[in-house]
């Protein structure tokens, strides 16, 4: 056990977690300095390929980057590259800012190495995230997520979702449309057959004119194979850069924490939604013959967990709840581990690990 999780995390633990959060935040910013970032972020951590790692027509540092959610404001996009990840999701950035539900909004659930949240899209708004975004000299492949306003109903989605594309193009190394939080209500019906082909060929149609960057679509691990099949059949023609999978689940199943009830509705993420999250990605990898390239996401833990997701399918990894739960060293740990186990595993890198363990 390392001393995060021996000393440091039993007095997190005892602080609210959204406000754990803020302070977790605020620590990163003051507490890595310019200079630290500039030295981490310039180290390699247990990189896979010797190299970068091309993947959507981009240079990763590493497979590992930090799932949406995490930095919603863009605010410690190089402070987390320095622990580390080899890229950041920034958002869900909406276009107007908005407050999000109302607290308690985000809970733990140790038993189960989980979170429940119903943030609800908490964020700046889009114009003064790319402003920020704008100023920073990144040290990681930077994505945004973009999501939709509460208040904007489905059949106004598109023209919402696109004033944010347009304001956060230009500072986006790729742009995720996030259709599967279980937290603005009926945003998941986006994710129904005629709703998103419209939706995602309006965006893809924008982002050409704005100069095509690769746009991906976040979507939900509460799918039926059938409706996984159809949004990758659409990804296909639509051309779409990729699929991330997956976003959090509305699912309570088999948990260990007996009250979880108490916490009311919300995505649960962390351990639980590892296997769920694997399904995904194994049907994506099937349905598109291995040719959609998948950001796998859906607690990750350890080596193992990441290597079981680059197995199902995945070329890219994302993790949240993990990094909460080991604390700092969370994303250099599983690059190393990844590293030994692609290797151990006979595999000359992790491009020949991809999709051997999905069928
Ligand atoms: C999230 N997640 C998320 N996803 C997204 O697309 N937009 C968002 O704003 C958020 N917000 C958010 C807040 C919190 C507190 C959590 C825990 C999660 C989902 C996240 O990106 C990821 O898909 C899931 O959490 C599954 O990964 P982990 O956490 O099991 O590694």
């Amino acid at each position: 056990m390392s001393f995060y999780q021996s000393t440091i995390r039993p007095l997190i633990f005892k602080l609210d977690a959204e406000t754990a959060h803020e302070y977790g935040i605020e620590a990163l910013r003051i507490g890595l300095s310019s200079t630290q970032v500039q030295k981490f972020a310039a180290k390699r951590f247990g990189d896979q390929s010797s190299g970068t790692l091309f993947r959507l027509g981009l240079n990763f540092k590493n497979a590992l980057g930090i799932a949406a959610g995490f930095d919603k404001n863009g605010v410690v996009v190089n402070q987390l590259a320095a622990l580390g990840f080899g890229f950041v999701e920034v958002g869900t950035v909406t276009y107007q800012p908005q407050k999000g539900n109302e607290k308690p909004r985000l809970f733990r659930l140790p038993k189960d190495q989980a979170l429940i949240n119903r943030l609800g899209f908490n964020n700046d708004g889009a114009g003064k995230i790319a402003e920020r975004l704008k100023n920073i000299d990144r040290k990681c492949v930077v994505g945004v997520n973009i999501g939709k306003n509460k208040d904007v109903p489905n059949e106004e989605a598109i023209g919402n979702y696109l004033k944010s594309l347009d304001l956060i193009h230009g500072v986006a190394d790729y742009i995720a449309v996030n259709i599967s939080s279980p937290n603005t209500p009926n945003l998941r019906e986006l994710q129904n057959s005629e709703n998103l082909e419209d939706l995602l060929g309006a965006l893809q149609n924008r982002n050409r004119e704005l100069g095509a960057k690769p746009l991906l679509v976040k979507i939900a691990p509460d799918l039926t194979e059938a409706e996984i099949e159809v949004i990758v059949d659409t990804c296909l023609r639509l051309s779409l850069a990729g699929i991330i999978a997956t976003n959090t689940t509305i699912s309570r199943d088999s948990l260990k924490t007996v009250n979880a009830a108490e916490f009311g509705f919300g995505g649960l993420s962390g351990k639980p939604l590892a296997s769920l999250s694997n399904k995904v990605i194994r049907t994506i990898y099937h349905y598109s013959k291995g040719k959609m390239p998948i950001i796998g996401v859906g607690g990750i833990f350890s080596g193992q967990d990441a290597f079981a997701k680059i197995a199902a399918g995945a070329c890219l990894l994302q993790a949240y709840t993990g990094f909460i739960y080991h604390g700092p060293s969370f994303a250099s740990d599983i690059n190393t581990a990844l590293a030994v186990l692609i290797k151990e595993r006979g595999f000359a890198n992790i491009d020949e690990a991809i999709g051997s363990e999905a069928f």
